[in-house]
């Protein structure tokens, strides 16, 4: 079944922030690059108490992320079709933010496309001020040099602290891990995920 296209899909009018979507004032959590929506789909359903968005730059995936949903099952679920980069902050209200999760982000493994990386300076800057203090970054990536990256970027940010005591670990920090539909695949090639957790100062 195609879910309500009109209920899920946020359109932002001027003035208006994603946060917006919801009225009831429940901690807003954001994943970013939703892919074919096993997370935004799956991982709400048990933190209803808890809204939502997945933020995903293309258009088909958005459709399949539609179908995935419902609104008898996904009431807290809005998905916002944009692109993340360093103007993230016109989509969210400063401090806003209880949590961020990011899984298998395009690694873009050519030195000459690494600019196209998300994880870079002005990104996380721009991350770290829609985020509340002590909100949490949940990543996970399958390829080692772009998990090295991020550990980097990180560490040159003065707005995180790593919540992990190897800052890349075998297994994940979440008890309900969602193995989406690009960790499967990644695993069944022998690239088990590289999993990250970072605190927003
Ligand atoms: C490798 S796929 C991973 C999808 C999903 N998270 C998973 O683990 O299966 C990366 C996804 O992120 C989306 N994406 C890449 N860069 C993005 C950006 N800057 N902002 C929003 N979405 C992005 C792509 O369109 C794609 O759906």
């Amino acid at each position: 079944m195609i879910a309500d296209r009109d209920y899920f899909l946020i359109e932002l009018a001027a003035g208006k922030k994603a946060n917006d979507s919801f009225a009831d004032g429940q901690d807003l959590y954001l994943e970013i690059g939703s892919g074919k929506g096993e997370f935004i789909s799956r991982y709400p359903i048990s933190h209803l108490t808890w809204n939502f968005i997945g933020m995903e730059m293309n258009e088909k995936r958005i459709r399949v992320c539609l179908k995935k949903l419902s609104v008898e099952s996904n009431p807290n679920v809005r998905l916002l079709r944009a692109r993340a980069d360093a103007g993230i902050a016109e989509y969210f209200r400063p401090e806003s933010l209880s949590g961020v999760f990011i899984q298998h982000p395009d690694p873009w493994p050519k030195r000459r496309h690494h600019r196209r990386r998300l994880f870079q300076e002005d990104f996380l800057t721009a991350l770290a001020g829609i985020m509340k203090p002590a909100a949490q970054v949940q990543i996970s990536t399958d390829h080692a040099d772009y998990a090295a990256w991020i550990v980097n970027e990180f560490s040159k940010s003065p707005h995180f602290l790593c919540l992990q005591d190897d800052p890349i670990q075998g297994h994940a920090n979440l008890d309900e891990h969602v193995v989406t539909w690009f960790e499967q695949e990644q695993r069944r090639l022998g690239y088990p995920p590289n999993f990250m957790l970072y605190k927003r100062i």
